[in-house]
């Protein structure tokens, strides 16, 4: 029917949205070691929680196993953004493979911060959630016992310590904003001596996002968010959107789309997580455009400029 016009809908793209510089770093590394040590190069975990960034890179001469005894001897190996226990690399050592790390450096610098407080002879209640691979990271990088997982407001109010005067707070790094801020207040009330970073470990990317979710929920009546469902990051996404009232849904990509959601909806909201590549939110705007006009507005609640350096053992 090629005269019959399509019926309008109104698209809000959040800005910032999809990948942030530990992101897109950790691709580079796996994508600049294919190039320098030729395939395959190991990837220990999924480089980030991603499946088309994963097929791509696997496409290109990667080889993603979950743990290090996967790697055959020789091989180079790349630890992915979310970081790692510190027996992952020793245990790398121990082989003489040739590894590349590429955590996050904000996660990182979270490492390095557990280690101090630790050592400061201080007990961390880290706020995160169970099973993620920056938790298990993270955890790894102080001896058994040292620090102690804070996962809910319920958790903040029930934890038990040896000795309150000897405490600190850490937190993920991919976490809900306002959860969090409601988890560390619980924490101080109950805990005033407790200390916490100086700034946040929330990263930037992370509170850019939620933000601008937040800036279009009260002019949408749905919200997609382009993300993997164990993509701590994109599922914040979603529930900042269900809790200003929009319904919302994480999907793939756009051929997961179910047009009924679609019912009665006259504006939908857009973002990607920050391992989610934008070429899949053109593919879904692409989709959207079989069937709607699409008037399509970005709306920017912060301008991003954080470029992170590569390792050195790539760049010499
Ligand atoms: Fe790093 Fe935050 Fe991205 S911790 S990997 S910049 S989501």
């Amino acid at each position: 029917e090629p005269n019959t016009p399509l019926p309008p809908l109104k698209v809000l793209i959040a800005a910032p949205r999809g990948f942030c510089a530990g992101v897109d770093r950790a691709i580079h590394i796996v994508e600049l070691a294919i190039e320098r040590f030729g395939a395959p190069v190991y990837v220990r975990h999924e480089i980030v929680h991603n499946a088309f960034v994963v097929n791509s890179l696997k496409a290109k001469g990667a080889v993603f196993v979950e743990e290090l005894d996967e790697v055959p001897d020789g091989v180079p190996v790349v630890f992915s953004a979310h970081g790692v226990p510190k027996s992952v690399p020793a245990a790398a050592e121990a082989r003489a493979l040739n590894y590349l790390d590429a955590t996050c450096p904000l996660v990182s610098k979270v490492h390095r911060q557990a280690e101090r407080m630790v050592e400061a002879g201080r007990h961390v209640l880290f706020i995160g959630h169970n099973g993620h691979p920056e938790v298990i990271g993270t955890f790894g990088q102080v001896g058994p016992g040292a620090m102690t997982l804070v996962e809910t407001i319920e958790d903040a109010r029930a934890v038990q310590v040896a000795d309150p005067g000897k405490l600190a707070f850490l937190t993920q790094t991919t976490l809900s904003v306002d959860d969090t801020a409601e988890i560390v207040v619980e924490l101080q009330r109950r805990f005033p001596g407790i200390i916490g970073p100086k700034g946040e470990d929330i990263c930037y990317a992370t509170s850019n996002r939620q933000a601008a979710v937040k800036a279009i929920t009260a002019r949408c009546d749905l919200m997609l968010v382009i993300g993997a469902t164990n993509s701590s990051n994109s599922l914040r996404l979603r529930e900042v959107a269900e809790r200003d009232g929009v319904a919302a849904h994480l999907i793939a990509r756009a051929d997961v789309l179910d047009w009924a959601w679609f019912d009665g909806v006259k504006s939908v909201g857009i973002t990607a997580g920050a391992s989610a590549p934008e070429v899949l939110v053109q593919e879904l705007l692409a989709l959207l455009g079989t069937r709607y006009a699409l008037e399509i507005e970005e709306v920017a609640s912060a301008v991003e400029d954080v470029v992170f350096k590569l390792p050195r053992a790539l760049t010499v």
